[in-house]
């Protein structure tokens, strides 16, 4: 007979939830949010049906909404009108602008919220470019300036936990630097620390027309083929001073969140992206898969990868959807 019969375990749900060795709560969530100018506004992003782009109005109240849920954490992106973008990004550091005066509105009316912020040029930059770019090059060391002011007026504003996603060298020690100097010790650094050069970001370009105006980016973003250069940029990000080491995209890059997990002691975090989000709502509009089903299946697979944190677009429904 037998002597191993791991069935046994799986005879009832009472033995099959005592065996469970990873569960997705409302605690792992950042919920990103997309931010536009105006009053009483909202628009549904086409290719991410269910999510909306809020004017700061409406965005409050769908914070307050989503921590009703028990929902905590969000990160902001800003869509920033085309007359506004320049080769420097100059709007992103504009106190009186949309995405500052945002986040210290919500910092004031719901100081419990956690914001996080994204730091890199291209919502905001006429070459669409996440670094400045000159004779079609993207520049390092320059693009950090810009960075760090960003990072300083985020932090300014009542940000939380600051999200560089550009990938330029070094940007994580630059900015550590720049907020520590202005006495912005407790605020932490969630790097994109591997992040790839994906296709699967392709709805999120369109919920903030940020599509690169030329080429690609994949002289700052990593090749898809590579993992020994995320433990690199995971080194650095470390030695930086970086809080957590953020993996994105997710579902193609399990392997990555779990080397990562393997090798650091600080939390990683894994981004569930827009590509990801709109495949599910797609074969699910079609009844080829259950949504709700994959979704959850999906979430779990990026915790027992090794991801503490996930920001997703399925914060609000998972939660919904499992409300005791
Ligand atoms: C911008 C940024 C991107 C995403 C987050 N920050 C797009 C990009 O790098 O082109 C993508 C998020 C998503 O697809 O959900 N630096």
């Amino acid at each position: 007979m037998n002597t191993h019969r791991p069935r046994r375990n799986r005879k009832n749900q009472v033995i099959r939830d005592l065996i469970q060795e990873n569960t997705v709560t409302v605690n792992d969530f950042i919920f990103p949010l997309f931010l536009i100018e105006g009053k009483n506004k909202r628009s549904e992003i086409t290719s991410m049906p269910g999510i909306h782009r809020w004017s700061a109005d409406l965005l409050l109240k769908e914070v307050e909404a989503c921590m009703k849920l028990g929902i905590k954490s969000f990160v902001l992106f800003p869509n920033i009108a085309d007359k506004l973008k320049d080769k420097k990004a100059t709007e992103s550091t504009n106190k009186k602008g949309l995405y500052l005066s945002t986040i210290r509105e919500i910092k004031k009316q719901l100081p419990e919220a956690v914001i996080m912020t994204d730091v890199a040029m291209d919502p905001y930059s006429s070459d669409g470019h996440d670094g400045l770019v000159k004779n079609g090059e993207i520049l390092n060391d320059e693009t950090l300036e810009i960075l760090g002011r960003m990072a300083l007026t985020q932090a300014e504003a009542g940000a939380d936990i600051i999200g560089p996603s550009d990938m330029m060298d070094g940007r994580v020690g630059y900015i550590r630097d720049v907020l520590d100097e202005e006495n912005f010790t407790n605020v932490s650094i969630m790097s994109y620390t591997a992040k790839y050069a994906s296709a699967f970001y392709g709805p999120f370009r369109d919920a903030l027309d940020s599509a690169p105006k030329f080429g690609d980016k994949k002289t700052y973003q990593m090749n898809p083929a590579n993992s020994k250069e995320a433990l690199l940029e995971a080194d650095l990000d470390f030695s930086e001073g970086a809080d957590f080491l953020m993996v994105k995209p997710a579902l193609s890059y399990l392997d990555v969140i779990k080397l990562l997990n393997d090798n650091y002691s600080i939390p990683i975090a894994a981004y569930n992206v827009s590509g990801e989000y709109a495949m599910v709502k797609a074969a699910a509009a079609k009844n080829w898969i259950d949504g709700g089903k994959v979704r959850d299946e999906i979430l779990l697979s990026i915790k027992r990868a090794g991801a503490s944190v996930i920001l997703t677009y399925f914060a609000k429904e998972w939660a919904l959807s499992h409300k005791k």
